[in-house]
């Protein structure tokens, strides 16, 4: 087991900087998700890191080695790709031992290794099948065993879920996090599914177009995004946004818009207010309450509208109606029907608005 450090990790593919001085810092033990839009450099990161691809420039560490100039075999890596790519004419037991089996490791060793593996992934009653003869769950843990016999001390996974459907790729979430916690061994995972990175990830290292937006455990990015990228890009449904300009109120500040009423915030928690700066205001679905449905915030900003759409969830309903000139998606808890065109209540959580500068993007939050 081991820790992993980035070191100024630029990547050069022809006239396109794909990767652009990223630094990263991963505890042994630890497991991180690298989430990010297509093409913002994930996979490239991953497969510097695997040994697969060389960096133009930067160190890579692992277990506090430079690693630069070692072969991907000697690095101590394991890698999981979406693609699992199982030999077809091997049986279980075959594909899980072949690696092994090529590095010349003892048959006595190879067959407590692939044992091991199988009673972890719960692959033992299909060891004589081949790959023809799994389900695509069953086949993608044969994929992880191939990884797991060999001990590797940092395990890179690439999107490993994305062929499943849903159903399974949620099984298959949990048994990736059962694995991490019997095995303890350092795990970085790409994936471009915020849901899997938030679920899975101890920390989670959010990039976009070749550069780290924001990194930290998941609470945190999700409660204190640095960004609106970050704030947009985490949390499902996405992040309400709303233009507005900052008002001076008797006795606190609020942010108001040619449509709405000034929504009052606390001062204290924003650094930058300046009379007439022009902000967005960001307020998460659940954040904005139907009256009587979830807790009663204790800061409200209330408005009545217009149920443009509704969203039946079961647990949940969410609504799309008209706020502050644009369409906002709420989330009612405890749902009952609701009728389009039906004018409801609704209660913004003034204590849990996020601001940020309408330029830059950036965050306005003191901490
Ligand atoms: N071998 C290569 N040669 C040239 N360009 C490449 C190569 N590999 C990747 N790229 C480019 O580098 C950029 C980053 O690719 P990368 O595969 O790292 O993205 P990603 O974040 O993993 O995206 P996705 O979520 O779609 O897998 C993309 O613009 C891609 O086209
Ligand atoms: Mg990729």
């Amino acid at each position: 087991m081991a820790d992993v450090s980035v070191r100024e990790l630029v990547k050069v593919f022809g006239r396109q900087i794909v990767v652009k001085g990223i630094d990263l810092d991963i505890e042994d033990h630890a497991f991180i998700v690298l989430v990010g839009p297509s093409g913002c450099g994930k996979s490239t990161t991953l497969r510097i890191i695997a040994g697969l691809e060389n960096p133009s420039h930067g160190e890579i560490r692992i277990g506090g080695r430079l690693v630069n100039d070692v072969p991907s075999r000697d690095r101590g890596v394991a890698m999981v790709f979406q693609s699992y790519a199982l030999y077809p004419h091997m049986t279980v037991r075959e594909n899980l031992g072949f690696a092994l089996k090529v590095a010349k490791l003892r048959a006595a060793e190879i067959d407590r290794r692939v044992a091991h593996a199988a009673a972890i992934l719960q692959l033992e009653s299909y060891l004589d099948r081949r790959p023809s003869q799994l389900s695509g769950g069953q086949r993608q843990r044969v994929a992880m065993g191939r990884a797991i016999v060999r001990e590797p001390q940092v395990f890179l996974f690439d999107e490993p879920l994305s062929n499943l459907d849903a159903k399974l790729r949620n099984a298959m979430r949990l048994e990736i996090k059962r694995l991490h916690q019997r095995l303890g061994t350092t795990i970085i995972y790409v994936t471009h599914d915020q849901v899997e990175a938030m679920t899975m990830a101890d920390r989670i290292v959010i990039m976009r177009d070749g550069v780290i937006e924001q990194a930290g455990p998941p609470l945190d990015v999700f409660e204190r995004p640095a960004n609106r990228f970050v704030a947009e890009f985490i949390g499902s449904p996405a992040m309400n946004l709303l233009p507005a300009r900052l008002v001076r109120l008797d006795g606190g500040w609020g942010a108001a818009n040619p449509s709405e009423a000034p929504i009052r915030f606390d001062a204290e928690r924003f650094a930058g207010l300046e009379d007439g700066r022009g902000v967005l205001i960001g307020v998460r679905p659940e954040d904005i309450v139907p009256e009587g449905h979830g807790v009663t915030p204790r800061a409200a900003h209330r408005f009545e509208a217009p149920v443009a759409l509704t969203e039946l969830l079961g647990n949940e309903t969410l609504l799309l109606v008209p706020f502050a000139g644009r369409e906002v998606m709420c989330r009612m808890q405890q749902p009952r029907p609701v009728q389009i065109g039906e004018r409801m209540n609704f209660l913004v959580n003034a204590d849990r608005i996020h601001m940020f500068d309408e330029e830059s993007g950036r965050s306005l939050r003191r901490h």
